[in-house]
């Protein structure tokens, strides 16, 4: 790949759609190397407009609009960074053979909706997954669970992230709320459900797995050390790496991660998630794109999971190997402010071998996702005691006298 010259007529130029912290982390990657970035997304000053060449905020969800922008900045590579966005448009755009999709079009339309991943992994690929079905109505959705299904089960819209619109229903009784609470907060409303059979999993993994090209141009996979994570309410609190986990395990874990970006194609790194017991493995889902877990390479491997991305989009050699143990916690608001205010931030740096990122998010919402601690450590434990202590001393106030 020849690079150009930011902001001339012979610039690589990529499109984020999705503008977040991931996004804002991506964009420096990118920058690194020299490519000019145009960031997007549906709100004013979001992460990665704050670092990016030029910003530009639309509906991204719409075909159109999507379209229009591409044609006007004419991309070398468009890059989602988030699932909703109207895949219809880089469907089109793809066919058109002008720009790249990263990794491709379809893996941005399979992994979008649960119902696409799941089906290609568990019935095409045969890969385990928890049982599963999907539900159009309450009645299907009872006949699913009775007939097969059993309690615990989870229910998700087949569209939504973060945990969104999620509940695990341990009885029958629950069962109708949470169809309502997932019908009624999907992300788009596919009119669709999927009801999981809950694994009673020892740990759960995301393996971020690379396709780059090596340096004779033959496309190659590797594999980051596992990264252990702690979620809640479906929303990811601490990660980890590496996992400690059988060697059947993990080899396990390869293989799935690997048939899996096989199947779906393209350069780029994706987070496979994977769920644990002793040797045996479950397929969870998957991301064509950095992880929120992964954020835990920022301070774990000398290519992190951005770079990683950035490298392999531009037909870079990639490096995954993990340099030290590490560990990540998230830094999420208690209230809901617009330009609020950081206190903490020397007390938790005075922590040694400690990070923070705060991405500068515009406003702030109960859970919200504000920062990220990260902590090296010589094991797992004390760099998971100080993230999570570092987090913790991070303390988001509302500015009294602001705006
Ligand atoms: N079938 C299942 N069995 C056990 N745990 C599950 C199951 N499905 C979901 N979970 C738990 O809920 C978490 C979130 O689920 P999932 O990844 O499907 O949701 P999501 O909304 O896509 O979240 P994110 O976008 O943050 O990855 C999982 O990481 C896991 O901890
Ligand atoms: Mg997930």
């Amino acid at each position: 790949m020849i690079i150009g010259t930011p902001l001339t007529n012979n610039a690589i130029r990529a499109l984020l759609l999705g503008s977040g912290e991931l996004g804002k982390e991506l964009t420096i990657s990118l920058q690194r190397y020299g490519v000019e970035v145009i960031a997007v997304d549906r709100y004013k000053n979001a992460p990665a407009h704050q670092v990016a060449h030029r910003s530009y905020v639309i509906d991204m969800t719409d075909v159109d609009a999507v379209k229009q922008l591409i044609a006007l900045e004419q991309p070398d590579f468009i890059i989602p960074e988030i699932e909703a966005i109207a895949t219809e448009a880089l469907v089109d755009i793809e066919l058109q053979g002008r720009f790249t999709v990263v990794p491709n079009a379809r893996a941005i339309q399979l992994t979008m909706n649960r119902e696409g991943i799941r089906t290609l992994v568990a019935e095409q690929l045969k890969i385990p997954t928890s049982r599963y079905a999907f539900a159009q109505n309450f009645e299907e959705l009872q006949a699913a669970v009775e007939n097969g299904i059993g309690y615990p089960c989870f229910i998700k819209p087949t569209m939504s992230s973060s945990g969104k619109g999620q509940s695990l229903v341990k009885s029958a009784e629950q069962l109708q709320s949470s169809w309502d609470y997932a019908k009624y907060s999907g992300r788009v409303d596919t009119g669709k459900v999927i009801v999981e059979g809950m694994i009673d999993f020892d740990f759960e993994i995301t393996l971020l797995t690379v396709r780059a090209l090596d340096e004779s141009g033959v496309i190659q996979t590797s594999f980051c050390a596992p990264i252990g994570h702690l979620q809640k309410n479906g929303d990811y609190r601490e990660s980890w790496q590496p996992q400690q986990m059988s060697a059947t395990s993990l080899n396990r874990s390869q293989v799935i991660a690997f048939k899996v970006t096989n199947e779906i194609g393209g350069l780029g790194l994706f987070g496979v998630e994977l769920f644990v017991k002793g040797d045996d493995v479950w397929f969870s889902e998957i991301s064509p794109r950095p992880h929120d877990t992964g954020m835990v390479t920022l301070v774990t491997q000398k290519q992190n999971e951005f770079d990683l991305h950035a490298r392999a989009i531009l037909g870079l050699p990639v490096n995954a190997t993990l340099y030290n143990e590490g560990a990540s916690a998230v830094v999420l608001s208690s209230i809901n402010a617009r330009g609020v205010e950081y206190y903490g931030l020397a007390e938790a740096l005075a922590i040694p071998d400690t990070e923070v990122r705060l991405f500068g998010k515009p406003e702030a919402f109960v859970n919200r996702r504000m920062g990220v601690a990260l902590a090296r450590g010589k094991n797992i434990e004390e760099a998971r005691h100080k993230a999570v202590k570092a987090a913790n001393l991070i303390v988001i106030k509302e500015d009294v006298l602001g705006e």
